[in-house]
């Protein structure tokens, strides 16, 4: 009876709140309690509905149509469904809210998630180009922006940031990720989830972010989208889990798993990975949420029987909610039931999920993210303003001859060429949110605004690049063939004091699904390039692209080069501020561009193996082809000023493990322009017990410089940077020597070295 009466006692305030149709009040000290005392009065079934996210096909501002929504509409009511995706507007979420909370028995709020990649209703560069702007406060703002504008159409969540490190340019979803390097793709998680989660994620301005996917996903084989990874433990240790680790110490609020396989065990049901490293080891209490359909997919990696044998892996292995894979709903109640699954895992998930909806402040007012309000209070304008700055700092200038750029005041007529030339989509991206199709500023409308009036600017497509329907599901048709407009773009550019060239790739070309086998100039694009170089040799080649691209034709006779990937919203004015001079570009490559695909994977950090190089005869590591280095490496780019750095001074040539040492280089603006440079700080373990990267980029700053002037810049150099995942399967510094390198690129270095006792 004393018991009875102590679990009514703790049940009082949850269940008179139920009761009055209120809500729960929360706050963070007790949150532990209530999530504890709100799962002892869950059903089994209440329970599973927690672990499940259905997707939002149908409208549900009006009545559900169709079985299978009638159906999910009842689930709903009964507070049979954890959170919803892609239901978006503050009247839908609303609606989806209510049914929850006017109709369930315990009355849990719904998470609504969204895939807010880059940006959400404006759009800013797709992450791999914005990272190339190494300005970590720049991604923060961005990532603000995106919730704030989120938040204010009902969502409270984020599939981002995806912070799969990834190697090949062949796979269309490296233009999601931060590129080849852990350690920069580390400090862009932790920026991305400040800006997406902010101090206080009850604070209706800020949405819950998800590090995503966990794990490998960026490793699949040959590039190919889905597709199985084979790593080792130590790779997956030194370069594919840092940047989680950052992200779950950082307090990202969820996880999601990723569909591959991973060294024989789909992820998705690996318990090493999501119960021992994440949950266990990191000691991290959000929640991991499956890819879409991930638990059921394990049927055919040929893992689990059906759908009820997937649930059961899956929850075994630490996946807590099932994105519509319809797996936990069919078989976790009758798992648990049959004695198969413990309850206390489906506990564990259930609370895991409460706590975060605790967090988001879902407890106190369901329909604080449903707000009216929030949406007018928006200043659009405001934000492309942060869209045009953060786009100008992620181009980058490949190539500079002839001082073509940027662009004198002797030019008096420019031909703007080419199938990106006027585009207003592709800038956009392939995973464009809310982003309004055809909304971006084109490079012609960005050039056009910026001219004077005594200047000429005359445009000629030459072709087509994508053909037909460009939506995110279907293949992009590109076209091969039809070379209609090549005669009034070759008189165009006959005409033309300089002409600037806008190839690249669609929109559609990188993303998920878009692996590719080819990574050149698709289409008739390369044969324009050639016809256009052939009656004028001022060209500026501009890129619009999602992943590096094979140029070397382009990298030997092109003059100009400049990189800007899918900028987003302010695409055309970010390119014209960097053309004509107006910004000095800064911005360095986040990944190597290969010389040509077969050197894919292609990565800067990579091992000597034991025949690094003789080339006397072909018995080394090389091709017999093609060189074997990068045509433009990690870390590199250009200004239109010069930088030098001067030799390095370390503060000692020895360090004992308790201790730090300081590395200190002088750089010096040796041009007659203000830039900025991005000093890279590179470490080399010469020898250990497992063998190590020929060099790691380890810190990073930016720095500002007026022409003729010099700065000191310094690292820190702590034991903590040392560590690696060693032959003993722990992460620490091994004694021995070290090179310590600084530099404006990964192959332009300034080395000294240092032994750690
Ligand atoms: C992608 C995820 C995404 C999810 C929801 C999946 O296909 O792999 O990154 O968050 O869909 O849209």
């Amino acid at each position: 009876m004393k018991k009875q009466l102590l679990l009514l006692a703790c049940l009082f305030p949850i269940l008179t709140a139920t009761s009055q149709n209120t809500t729960i009040k929360s706050s963070i000290e007790n949150v532990e309690k209530k999530v504890d005392s709100i799962v002892s009065i869950m059903t089994l079934e209440e329970k599973v509905g927690q672990m499940v996210q259905y997707s939002g096909t149908w409208d549900l501002t009006g009545p559900a149509s169709g079985n299978q929504n009638q159906y999910r509409e009842e689930q709903l009511k009964k507070g049979l469904v954890g959170s919803m995706l892609n239901v978006l507007s503050v009247e839908a979420t609303w609606e989806a809210q209510k049914l929850v909370m006017e109709n369930s028995r315990i009355k849990i709020p719904l998470m609504f998630g969204y895939d807010v990649i880059h940006g959400y209703k404006t759009i800013f560069p797709v992450p791999l180009g914005e990272t190339a702007s190494w300005d970590l406060k720049a991604m923060e703002e961005t990532a603000r922006i995106s919730a704030l504008e989120a938040a204010a159409d009902g969502v409270n969540w984020t599939f981002a940031p995806m912070i799969d490190i990834s190697r090949d340019a062949r796979w269309g979803r490296i233009m999601e990720g931060s590129g080849e390097d852990p350690f920069l793709t580390s400090r862009v998680a932790e920026a991305k989830i400040r800006g997406y989660q902010g101090e206080d994620l009850s604070n209706p301005a800020t949405i819950a972010a998800t590090a995503k996917h966990f794990a490998g996903y960026g490793f699949a084989e040959a590039g190919r989208d889905y597709n199985t990874v084979h790593v080792g433990e130590n790779e997956l240790h030194n370069t594919i889990l840092p940047p989680f680790k950052a992200a779950a110490a950082a307090g990202v609020a969820t996880f999601m798993n990723s569909f591959n396989d991973l060294d024989g065990t789909p992820a998705t049901g690996s318990k090493m990975l999501q119960r021992d490293i994440l949950k266990e080891d990191w000691d991290w209490d959000g929640f991991i949420v499956s890819d879409w359909g991930s638990i059921a997919e394990m049927i055919n990696h040929g893992f689990a029987e059906d759908l009820t044998h997937a649930a059961e892996i899956a929850v075994k292995a630490g996946s807590d909610m099932d994105m519509e894979g319809g797996a936990y709903e069919t078989g976790l109640v009758q798992l648990v039931n049959s004695g198969e699954v413990d309850e206390a895992l489906i506990d564990d998930a259930v609370k895991r999920i409460l706590r975060v909806k605790f967090k988001l402040g879902l407890f106190e007012d369901p329909y604080r993210y449903s707000n009216p309000q929030m949406a007018q209070q928006l200043n659009l304008k405001e934000h492309r303003a942060v869209a045009r700055d953060v786009a100008k700092k992620s181009i980058v200038l490949l190539k500079n001859d002839k001082n073509l750029l940027p662009i004198a005041s002797s030019v008096k007529n420019i031909a703007v060429i080419g199938p990106l030339a006027d585009d207003k989509d592709t800038p956009i991206g392939n995973w464009r949110a809310q982003g309004e199709a055809n909304s971006a500023v084109s490079i012609l409308e960005g050039l056009k605004s910026a001219v004077g009036n005594n200047v000429k600017v005359t445009y000629a497509k030459g072709a087509d690049l994508g053909m037909g329907e460009r939506t995110f599901l279907k293949p992009l048709k590109i076209n091969t063939t039809d070379k209609y407009g090549f005669k009034a773009a070759i008189d165009a550019a006959k005409k033309a004091d300089l002409v600037i060239l806008a190839l690249g790739e669609d929109a559609f070309q990188s993303g998920e699904g878009r692996s590719q086998v080819e990574i050149g100039l698709a289409g008739v694009q390369q044969e324009l390039m050639h016809e256009i170089y052939k009656v004028n040799k001022n060209v500026v080649l501009v890129l619009q692209n999602g992943r590096p691209l094979e140029i070397s034709w382009a990298a030997e006779n092109i003059p100009a080069i400049v990189v800007a990937w899918q900028l987003g919203t302010e695409s055309g004015n970010a390119i014209a501020d960097v053309l004509f001079g107006r910004y000095n570009p800064s911005a360095k490559l986040p990944v190597s561009f290969p010389r040509a695909v077969g050197q894919e994977p292609l990565y800067y950090n990579q091992k000597n193996t034991g025949r690094p190089s003789n080339p006397s005869d072909v018995t080394y590591s090389a091709y017999t082809d093609e060189e074997k280095t990068a045509l433009y490496p990690f870390g590199y780019g250009l200004s239109y000023t010069t930088f030098e750095y001067g030799d390095l001074t370390l503060s000692s040539e020895e360090m004992n493990p308790q201790e730090s040492l300081t590395v200190t280089v002088p750089v010096t603006n040796t041009g007659k322009k203000a830039g900025k440079e991005v000093v890279q700080l590179y470490l080399r373990d010469m020898v250990a017990s497992t063998t190590r990267p020929v060099k790691e980029l380890k810190g990073f700053e930016l720095v500002e410089l007026q022409p003729g002037e010099t700065k000191q810049v310094s690292f820190t150099i702590s034991n903590e940077l040392l560590k690696f995942y060693n032959v003993n399967k722990e992460w620490a510094a091994e004694p021995g020597e070290f090179q310590v390198m600084i530099g404006g690129n990964s192959i332009d270095l300034k080395t000294e070295s240092f032994r750690l006792n």
